[in-house]
């Protein structure tokens, strides 16, 4: 272990087993359900208010004829993804599995059967760990009643039907799923429940109380020890989770680091989204990991696949962009944090460490002419060398502890060059 890891921020440890999961750096996040149908967002039916009844076309309509899990399995994996979180069920209800306690499920649509086992099985198999998300809201159950984010919300007549509504039949039921999940399918490596409801002038939120998180959490202790709970029950558990941005630093609870993992769409849908072009560059979303592991956090990588069950072309072509990188730069990713305080990073650049190897690496976010100076480190480094490449990078050393990379003119044919440093 390197001298340098005091400097390193710590996270208090957890009940849950982060060990391999700050060390993986990356996942894949799979938003799958009837919302890949309409193809306008996974939130559709509150978007748009629809009814049951009218939500009701997509389940006779999903017909997945071309899922192949093993190569979403493949992709993942060639792009460097340790992990992969899918959504069991999401807030439509609609849940993915051949669970015992509702109807909603794959295995009475068209594709007739349970789509998430082979799921487990083609990842885990690539040696993926898995993780399964799991929606606390539930547009689709009886028992749920409304609150600001119900499609109903506007309908006064179901509204008003809310008083013949028992909440707590509902949370049995989240309780029910929740333990068939976490027995049916073998270890699971992560539950990422997802949300706590705030409430407003009209509605109730709905949080710890109306879960019952505590008692949630223990059951989920008991079936799978060293399972990593995230922070969307309103009681912080092993990881917390900022969505759609990038931290300006390591993530703290009450001023202290934490294990955090940041969630990212490739576009800006999680569900399969036909007509949203803001699609994310190669080049970008290699950035968006480098940072994030720059400040000590991992980055969960959103795809959403069609209702045939493929994953999308652009969701590919991004996949196997990062892949390339990864393939020749991932040492600067797995088991990397962020830098000790005292390296100074040089402008556009970003420095992620391995306290393992006591390497630190430098990430070239633009280019420079010629030479990148790193202040007060001439006698820190002992090499340094290209790390898509291995070819050395040549070191100039000055009085005033300064070290002078010379680096070639032409920048390497990489989205983000990355320099190794090798410390002394
Ligand atoms: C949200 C959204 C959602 C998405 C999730 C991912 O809270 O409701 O659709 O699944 O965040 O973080």
């Amino acid at each position: 272990m390197s001298s340098y890891s005091q400097s390193i921020p710590l996270p208090a440890p957890t009940s849950g087993d982060t060990g391999w999961f700050t060390k993986s750096r990356f996942g894949m996040f799979i938003h799958w359900g009837l919302y890949a149908l309409p193809a306008r967002h996974e939130w559709v039916k509150s978007r748009e208010n629809i009814s049951t009844e009218d939500y009701e076309k997509y389940f006779r309509h999903f017909d997945p004829d071309l899922y192949d899990p093993a190569l979403w399995a493949d992709l993942a994996s060639e792009a460097g993804m340790k992990y992969f979180v899918v959504t069991t069920k999401h807030h439509e209800g609609f849940c993915l599995w051949d669970t015992k306690y509702s109807e909603y499920k794959a295995p009475n649509t068209p594709a007739g059967r349970d789509l998430l086992k082979p799921m487990v099985e083609a990842f885990r198999s690539k040696g993926l760990k898995v993780g399964f998300y799991h929606s606390l809201l539930d547009w689709h159950h009886p028992e749920y009643t409304v609150d600001n984010c119900h499609p109903m919300r506007i309908n006064e007549a179901y509204i008003a039907a809310d008083k013949g509504r028992d909440l707590k039949k509902y949370v049995e039921y989240l309780y029910n799923q929740t333990k068939e999940l976490l027995t049916g399918f073998g270890k699971i490596d992560i539950l990422w429940y997802d949300f706590s409801i705030k409430g407003n002038e009209k509605f109730p939120g709905k949080g710890k109380d109306e879960w019952q998180s505590e008692k949630l959490i223990s059951i989920i202790r008991q079936l799978q020890p060293g399972i990593i709970i995230n922070d969307r029950l309103q009681i912080d558990q092993d990881i917390k989770t900022p969505e759609q941005v990038q931290p300006v630093e390591w993530v703290k609870v009450d001023g202290k680091p934490v294990v955090w993992e940041a969630c990212q769409t490739l576009s800006g849908s999680w569900g399969y989204h036909r007509d949203e072009e803001s699609w994310k560059s190669v080049e970008m979303l290699v950035k968006m990991l480098i940072d994030t592991v720059s400040k000590g956090g991992n980055l969960l990588l959103n795809v959403g696949p069609t209702g045939r069950g493929e994953l999308d072309y652009r969701a590919i072509r991004a996949l196997k962009g990062i892949g390339g990188w990864m393939k020749y730069n991932n040492r600067s990713i797995y088991g990397c944090t962020q830098a000790p305080d005292s390296f100074k990073c040089p402008a556009d650049c970003r420095f992620t460490f391995n306290p393992e190897t006591n390497r630190l690496y430098l990430h070239v976010f633009s280019w420079p002419f010629k030479h990148i100076h790193l202040e007060g480190m001439s006698s820190t480094v002992d090499y340094a060398q290209l790390l898509n490449d291995a070819s050395e990078i040549r070191l100039l050393r000055k009085e005033n502890d300064l070290l002078t990379l010379e680096i070639p003119v032409k920048k390497p044919n990489v989205e983000v060059p990355v320099i190794e440093l090798f410390l002394r």
